[in-house]
C-alpha cells in the first residue's frame, strides 16, 4: 500500500491492492443486470448472497446464475462472482463436497428462516443440518451465518446478542472444526465473541455500520435508505466495530451488504432492508477508516483478510483512491425503476480511480 502527501501532510492519493466483497447480494435479471457493474468497477471478487427467489439451493442453480452474472458484466470488466448455496433443511452433503472440489461453491449461507430479504426457506432446525455441517467440516468449506434469531420476543436490537448464546456458541461446540464467517456484524458482543474465538472464525463488516449508529435511521423524520438488517445499533457498537475493523486482527474483513431494493419498495409502509453501497463502497469505507485515522489498515481489511481466510490468492492489481470531493447521486437507474445509494445527495472526501492495471 502506498500514499502520496501533498504540500501540507495531507494525504491526496491512496495505492491499494484490488480489493474484494466478501458479503454482497446482486439480485437476478434486470435488476442485477443494472447493479454488478458497480461492485466490478470497486472489486476483483464478490462473495454473492444466495437469497433470491426461490433460493439458489443447489449446484447446478450456484453455476447458472454465475453464468448470468458473467454475462451482464459490462464490456472490460473483470471480476469473478464467488458462488454461496442457501442452507436448508434439505440441503444435500454430497453437494457441498463436490462444490467445494471443484470450488463451484465458496461458501453456504445460513440465514435463520424468516430473519431477512427472502429467507422464507431457511433453517428451521440446526439439528437437521448435521450431516452438512460435518461435511463442511471435513472439506473446510466456510458457513457464512446471518446472525440473528428470529424469535419476536427478543427486541429487535438484541437479535444478535442473543443468536451469539443461543445458536453461534452451541454451533462451535457441536462443530469446533466448522468455518464461520459471523456476517455484518452489528454489535460489541459479536466483534468481542468473534476477537476471542480461534482462527476458524471470522467476521465481515458493512460499511454502514462503521459510519453510522441508529440515530441515522431517524434523523429529521423516519429515512428508510438507512435501514437494514442487522438494523444499525447506538453507538458504542459502532465504536467497537470500527475498533475491530481498523484493529490489524485478519478475521475481520470487508463485507459491504450492499443490498438494492427499488426506491419505491424502501420508501414503503413496509421499508425493504438493506443499504445500496456497491457504487461507492470504498469510498465510504476509506471515509470510515480515515476517521479512525487508520488509512493505512484499509489494506489488510478490504484486500488480505478475507482471501486469506478464504484460502484464496491476494489480488495482484491495484485500485487507486483520490482525496476528491463529489456528491453521492440522488438516485440511479435501477431496472426500469431508481434506486437510492446510501447517502444519496451527501459529499464523499474519497473517490476512486479506475484501476491501474488489472492482473
Ligand atoms: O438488510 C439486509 N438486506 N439484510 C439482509 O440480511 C438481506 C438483505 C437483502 O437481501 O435485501
Ligand atoms: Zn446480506
Amino acid at each position: 500500500m502506498t500514499d502520496t502527501a501533498s504540500a501540507h501532510g495531507t494525504m491526496t492519493a491512496l495505492t491499494l491492492r484490488r480489493p474484494d466483497d466478501w458479503h454482497l447480494h446482486l439480485r437476478d435479471g434486470e435488476a442485477m443486470a443494472s447493479v454488478v457493474g458497480a461492485t466490478a468497477a470497486q472489486f476483483a471478487r464478490a462473495i454473492v448472497m444466495p437469497n433470491l427467489k426461490p433460493p439458489v439451493t443447489t449446484v447446478a442453480q450456484a453455476l447458472a446464475y454465475r453464468q448470468r452474472i458473467l454475462a451482464a458484466l459490462p464490456a472490460g470488466s473483470r471480476f469473478e462472482p464467488l458462488m454461496t448455496l442457501y442452507l436448508t433443511d434439505t440441503t444435500d452433503p454430497a453437494a457441498i463436497v463436490d462444490g467445494a472440489r471443484d470450488r463451484t461453491v465458496s461458501a453456504v449461507k445460513l440465514y435463520p428462516a424468516g430473519a431477512t430479504t427472502n429467507s422464507d426457506a431457511g433453517v428451521t432446525d440446526l439439528r437437521r443440518c448435521t450431516r452438512v455441517f460435518e461435511a463442511m467440516q471435513a472439506c473446510g468449506m466456510p458457513l457464512l451465518v446471518h446472525g440473528e434469531v428470529t424469535d419476536p420476543e427478543v427486541d429487535v436490537f438484541d437479535r444478535e446478542a442473543v443468536f451469539i448464546d443461543r445458536v453461534l456458541e452451541p454451533l462451535r461446540r457441536d462443530f469446533p472444526a466448522l468455518r464461520i464467517v459471523f456476517e455484518h456484524i452489528t454489535t460489541r458482543e459479536a466483534a468481542q465473541y468473534v476477537a476471542a474465538a480461534g482462527d476458524g472464525i471470522g467476521a465481515t463488516i458493512t460499511a454502514h455500520h462503521l459510519l453510522y449508529n441508529r440515530n441515522a435511521i431517524f434523523r429529521g423524520g423516519l429515512r428508510p435508505h438507512w435501514y437494514c438488517l442487522p438494523v444499525l445499533k447506538r453507538e458504542s457498537h459502532r465504536e467497537a466495530l470500527v475498533a475491530a475493523a481498523v484493529g490489524g486482527d485478519p478475521r475481520f474483513f470487508l463485507g459491504t451488504d450492499s443490498a438494492p431494493h427499488p426506491a419505491r419498495l424502501k420508501e414503503h409502509a413496509a421499508a425493504c432492508a438493506g443499504c445500496y453501497t456497491a457504487p461507492h463502497a470504498l469510498e465510504l469505507y476509506a471515509t470510515a477508516f480515515e476517521r479512525a485515522g487508520a488509512l493505512d489498515r484499509l489494506q489488510g481489511f478490504a484486500a488480505d483478510h478475507g482471501a486469506d481466510f478464504y484460502r484464496l490468492p491476494r489480488n495482484t492489481g491495484t485500485i487507486v483512491l483520490e482525496r476528491h470531493r463529489w456528491t453521492v447521486p440522488d438516485a440511479l437507474p435501477f431496472a426500469g425503476d431508481s434506486i437510492v445509494p446510501l447517502a444519496g445527495g451527501e459529499t464523499l472526501e474519497w473517490r476512486l480511480r479506475l484501476p491501474t492495471s488489472t492482473a
